[in-house]
């Protein structure tokens, strides 16, 4: 039997920001699916365009060129009128960013905000999208949904804060949630209460969640499959087990050499990959990792040569590239029993 279509499809994705000092090209040939009821995990150091590839997805590129193809059920997002594509945002698919308090407004109740959401998009009458409103904040675990549906949004807690966004982005029963680092500005223990809950949704609702975040720990808690960013670019892709178990890309690698470990001593400084970013403004014309590879490195001139002169395709295994002239993918037996 085929393999059932993915929700969302996307296609050699560029967006490219017009500045003064000149093009800056903050996606470049980026292609993932996401199927349906599964999570991908994209993950990247700051500036290597997870937000902007989030935000043209959903269409909200604001002065952007975007290139590439976005198709959401087969229908296509990039060129939309805004009329339409306005339409789909809440309805089909919808976004919770780190921060609630930007996407929340002051001024009024979380209720009558997560109400107004319900009446635009289904016509609701005013007690009935209240009533929705109450049940929404009980599905994501607030206490006493219905006294706090007529509080404001400062006298919720931040995690509060971030479960109240997910009702909002969820209240319309979208298909496609794209979450951006939401729960970066939490601590510890409420940041692993917000990816149960989240997990817990998407299994039930079959959402298809799109997980943006820098930290692969989130990545590992929560993703089906992961998308590895760097300068803009895809780095690796992979099914979550066989990125951890095989990372085949030097930087995957560097940032799994980064994570902390428990048997690190509490006084040990987090290990960080030397150098910094790469320049959009001014693409290198080899692998854009060069200047920070231990594997290039550790090559010979010849090898260093290559990487610094020729851009390295995304290649490999089925289900499995690296954008590396020396990506290491194991031998095919490795894939057996990894989740599809
Ligand atoms: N409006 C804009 N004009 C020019 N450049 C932009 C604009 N928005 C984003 N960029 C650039 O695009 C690149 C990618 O930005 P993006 O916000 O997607 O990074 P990110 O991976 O989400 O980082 P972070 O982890 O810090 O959120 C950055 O270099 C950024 O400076
Ligand atoms: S192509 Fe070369 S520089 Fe780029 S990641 Fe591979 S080894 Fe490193
Ligand atoms: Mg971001």
């Amino acid at each position: 039997m085929a393999a059932p279509e993915p929700l969302l499809t996307v296609r050699d994705l560029g967006v490219t920001f017009r500045t003064p000092r000149g093009p800056v090209r903050a996606v470049d040939g980026l292609s993932f699916d996401v199927p349906h009821g599964r999570t991908l995990g994209i993950v990247g150091e700051s500036g290597s365009g997870k937000s902007v590839t989030s935000l043209a997805v959903m269409g909200l590129h604001t002065g952007a060129e975007v290139t590439g193809s976005v198709a959401l059920d087969g229908r296509e997002l990039v060129g939309m009128p805004d009329r339409e594509l306005s339409r789909l945002r809440g309805r089909r698919m919808a976004m919770i960013f780190q921060d609630p308090l930007s996407s929340l407004h002051p001024y009024y109740t979380v209720g009558e905000q997560i109400a107004e959401h319900h009446r635009v998009h289904f016509g609701t009458r005013r007690a009935a999208a209240r009533a929705r409103a109450v049940e929404a904040l009980a599905e994501v675990g607030i206490p006493e949904p219905k006294r706090r549906v007529g509080e404001y949004p400062h006298q919720f807690s931040g995690g509060m804060r971030q479960r109240v966004m997910i009702a909002m982005a969820l209240v319309c029963e979208p298909d496609l949630l794209i979450a951006d680092e939401p729960t970066t500005a939490l601590d510890v223990t409420v940041q692993a209460q917000i990816l149960d809950l989240l997990a817990r949704l998407q299994q039930e609702r079959r959402l298809s969640v799109v997980m943006i975040t820098h930290d692969l720990g989130v990545v590992a808690r929560v993703a089906h499959e992961v998308l590895v960013m760097y300068g803009g670019r895809a780095a690796e892709q992979a099914p979550v087990d066989a990125l951890f178990a095989h990372p085949a890309h030097p930087y995957t690698q560097g940032l799994l050499d980064s994570l902390p470990r428990l048997d690190d001593p509490d006084d040990v400084p987090l290990r960080a990959i030397p150098g910094s970013p790469p320049s959009l403004l001014d693409p290198a014309p080899g692998c854009a990792f060069a200047p920070r590879c231990a594997r290039a490195a550790a090559g010979s001139p010849a090898e260093r040569e290559r990487c610094a002169g020729e851009r390295p395709p995304l290649g490999g295994p089925e289900g499995h590239t690296a954008a590396c002239h020396f990506a290491a993918f194991p031998a095919f037996p490795a894939y057996e029993g990894v989740a599809p």
